[in-house]
């Protein structure tokens, strides 16, 4: 059931299992988010299994890869107020989504213990491109306008966010290259997360330098995985 239909980028908001919504890109005929829960598998892959495992006990720096519709970025901002951490988030993304879709969708509306999560949601997304911006006492943001295939990282991360669309659909994004630009920007026993458990993917982060393991995965996905440095 589509909730909304992008004229202008072709993109739908579609509701998942849990409640919270996700976009459909039907040019690539792929989601955002898993079907079986958007917010269920974020809060799984990235934020228990990469964000709370990581042991950096000050700033938690942390780098997305695929910004997107910033659910990630939230989550992450509503654990560091909830745990009374500090996380400095930077995030790449090449295709910003257009706001008359980011304020359609509903997932603060299933997240009603942030305080003010809607506004948060809505200024990080209106912040501006490329500057570092204090969204929360807890919570400061630079989103990065670029193309990850040739972007030159210039800080370095304790928490690593993997979350470019499927191989299949971007093999670009999935190499040796860009695993190993990440690891290289990483502090010792930074922590890569990702959605994606396929053999190339495993191959060429162990490639890339990193120690790999396979999680049990939020529901409709079986496994998971986690790279340390
Ligand atoms: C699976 S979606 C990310 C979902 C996002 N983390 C969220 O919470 O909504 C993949 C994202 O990667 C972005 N992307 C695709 N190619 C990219 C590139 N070369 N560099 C940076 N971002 C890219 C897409 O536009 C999309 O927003």
């Amino acid at each position: 059931m589509i909730s909304y239909f992008c004229k202008n980028t072709g993109m739908q908001i579609v509701p998942t299992d849990d409640g919270s919504d996700t976009l459909y890109v039907p040019e690539i005929n792929e989601h955002y988010h898993s079907v079986f829960g958007a917010i269920t598998e974020s809060d799984w892959v990235f934020i228990r299994s990469g964000l709370q495992f990581s042991h950096q006990p000050e700033n938690i720096s942390v780098f997305e890869v695929g910004f997107g519709t910033g659910l990630n970025a939230l989550l992450a901002c509503n654990w560091a107020i909830t745990h009374n951490r500090q996380i400095s988030y930077y995030t790449i993304e090449k295709f910003p989504i257009p706001m008359d879709i980011i304020g359609r969708l509903n997932f603060t509306d299933c997240l009603p213990a942030i305080p003010g999560a809607t506004d948060l949601f809505h200024t990080m997304h209106r912040s501006p491109w490329n500057e570092i911006v204090h969204l929360h006492p807890r919570f400061s943001m630079q989103k990065i306008q670029g193309d990850m295939t040739i972007y030159n990282q210039d800080s370095y991360h304790d928490v690593v966010f993997f979350d470019a669309f499927s191989p299949d659909r971007q093999p670009e994004m999935w190499t040796t290259e860009i695993f190993r630009k990440l690891y290289d920007h990483m502090h010792s026993g930074g922590v890569l997360t990702t959605y994606c458990v396929k053999g190339l993917v495993k191959r060429r982060l162990k490639e890339a330098g990193f120690t790999i393991e396979k999680l049990p995965g939020p529901p409709g996905k079986r496994e998971i995985l986690r790279a340390v440095k």
